[in-house]
């Protein structure tokens, strides 16, 4: 039997995503603040884990999963007093100010243009970019990728974090440039110079 999140916890926020399946912002007095996407996001590769939306997993077992995951990987405190902007944009981007903002924060390592420099490969490259959603883009401007040597949002430029709305910009620059049919034209192709074959 389903256990009803509204006996359990205070829902704090609510986001629809597009058509998709909420993701709820809950508070629980066992927990603290837990973030709950049981029913999966519909049109992304997210897939519903719990049993109740047809998954694989019992309520016991998700229970189980998000306090491995605090226990093992949570840092309480660590983000004290650093005010990282939010996981979801609050306001649309601006390309031509991303532009800009970028040329502040990330050209030093991918070049002017995003194509690339000595540290890294180009990250304005249309199959790239294809592979890769606005939200991917966001969460890595912000939390970087320290493994590979990715700054955070408040280390890209020391002493000088991203704001809020810095990182829709970048984003909004960066996605600009997707294209429509990427990896098209293949870059080896020749023109068709007629004739029988
Ligand atoms: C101090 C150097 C440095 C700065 C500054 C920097 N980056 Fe990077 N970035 C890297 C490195 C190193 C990688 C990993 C190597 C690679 O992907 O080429 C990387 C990877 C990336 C990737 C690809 C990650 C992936 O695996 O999908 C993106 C996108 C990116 N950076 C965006 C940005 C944006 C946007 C900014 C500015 C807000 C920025 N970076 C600033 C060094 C930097």
């Amino acid at each position: 039997m389903g256990r009803s999140y509204k006996t359990d916890a205070v829902v704090l926020r609510s986001i629809r995503f597009s058509e998709a399946d909420r993701v709820l912002h809950l508070y629980t007095l066992e927990r603290g603040r837990v973030n709950a996407i049981a029913k999966g996001v519909r049109s992304t590769a997210m897939p519903a884990f719990a049993q109740s939306a047809g998954g694989m997993l019992s309520d016991e077992q998700v229970d189980a999963i998000v306090t491995g995951i605090r226990s093992s990987w949570a840092r309480p405190g660590v983000l004290d007093g650093a005010h990282p902007p939010a996981y979801l944009a609050q306001q649309k981007g601006d390309p031509a100010r991303g532009k800009s903002a970028f040329g502040t924060y990330c050209a030093s390592c991918h070049g002017a243009a995003g194509r690339g420099g000595p540290q890294s490969g180009s990250i304005v490259d249309g199959s790239y970019l294809a592979l890769v959603s606005d939200q991917y883009l966001r969460t890595l401007t912000i939390v970087g990728r320290r493994e590979l040597g990715a700054p955070d949002w408040r280390s890209d430029v020391p002493g000088r974090p991203m704001t809020d709305q810095e990182v829709s910009d970048v984003v909004a620059w960066l996605a600009s440039q997707r294209p429509d049919v990427p990896g098209q034209p293949y870059p080896t192709a020749q023109p068709f110079a007629g004739g029988s074959e």
